[in-house]
């Protein structure tokens, strides 16, 4: 395939921090995606960076979760403090990697809990000005309790709206993975992602809600693609690495 023009890149939190571990980054894995979006966009290509929670929301979530059953409007508050702290971290290091990144939280762009209430303006804006616009997977206060915006999905909903060309989710895995761990080339429908057990935790649905993010997408982005995070400057130069994702 070309080299992508308009990328969506979306950062599992699995693969920046250790899942296990309470608010740990994995700052080599960090560093290792920075660098790759920075050789990828030092070579033309226009980029919108989404990254996940990992150890930071999704601990955060599973926590309150575990001591009270469920969220209410106030829950936001900290698990907001708890990305934002994940964010900081992700755009002082692409920074360093010669980046300019500019931070959108959701809680500030979207309304609601459904991706389709955010307003991507600011992320418009600032990808004409030659920037790198960061957004993530967040929470949002509602009437009743607490949404949680996943950023997979949210990454899906801004390729399409902006039309990009390529989105490519970096994982820890190497790829969406078959019953005996071979990445799988091609993944057309939903039914062929058997889920194997992971020690995380995921509030938003694990690597089943991230094929279905990305088949949705698919109908409209050209080139739609789960890679190994170490394959993502690869996938973003047309290569055909990790698992395609196609709906057929
Ligand atoms: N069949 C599978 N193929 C690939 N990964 C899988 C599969 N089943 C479970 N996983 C786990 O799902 C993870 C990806 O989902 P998730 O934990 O939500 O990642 P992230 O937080 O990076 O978005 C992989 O890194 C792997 O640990
Ligand atoms: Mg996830």
């Amino acid at each position: 395939m070309e080299a992508c023009k308009l990328s969506v890149v979306k950062l599992g939190g699995a693969a920046l921090t250790f899942k296990s571990r309470r608010e740990t980054i994995d700052w080599g894995n960090l560093r290792l995606a920075a660098s790759q979006l920075s050789q990828y966009r030092g070579g033309g290509g226009l980029l919108v960076v989404v990254h996940g929670g990992g150890s930071f929301g999704h601990k955060t979530v599973v926590d309150i979760l575990k001591s009270k059953g469920s969220l209410d409007p106030g829950d936001s508050s900290v698990i907001q403090e708890s990305m934002l702290r994940l964010a900081l971290e992700v755009v002082k290091v692409l920074k360093d990697a010669g980046l300019k990144p500019t931070l959108h939280p959701p809680h500030s762009i979207c309304w609601g809990g459904s991706v389709g209430s955010c307003s991507l303006t600011v992320i418009e804006r600032d990808l004409k000005l030659g920037l790198t616009p960061v957004t993530y997977g967040d929470s949002i206060p509602e009437e009743g309790g607490s949404a949680i915006i996943s950023g997979d999905d949210l990454a899906a909903d801004i390729a399409v709206k902006l039309k990009a060309d390529c989105l490519v989710f970096a994982i820890r895995a190497p790829g969406v993975l078959d019953s005996e761990g071979r990445v799988m080339p091609l993944v057309f429908s939903l039914n062929q992602v058997k889920v194997f057990e992971s020690r995380g935790f995921d509030v938003t649905g694990g690597i089943r809600r991230k094929v279905e993010s990305a088949l949705r997408a698919s109908e409209f982005v050209g080139n739609v693609r789960i890679v190994g995070l170490e394959s993502l400057l690869e996938a973003l130069l047309g290569g055909d690495v990790g698992t395609r994702v196609k709906r057929i």
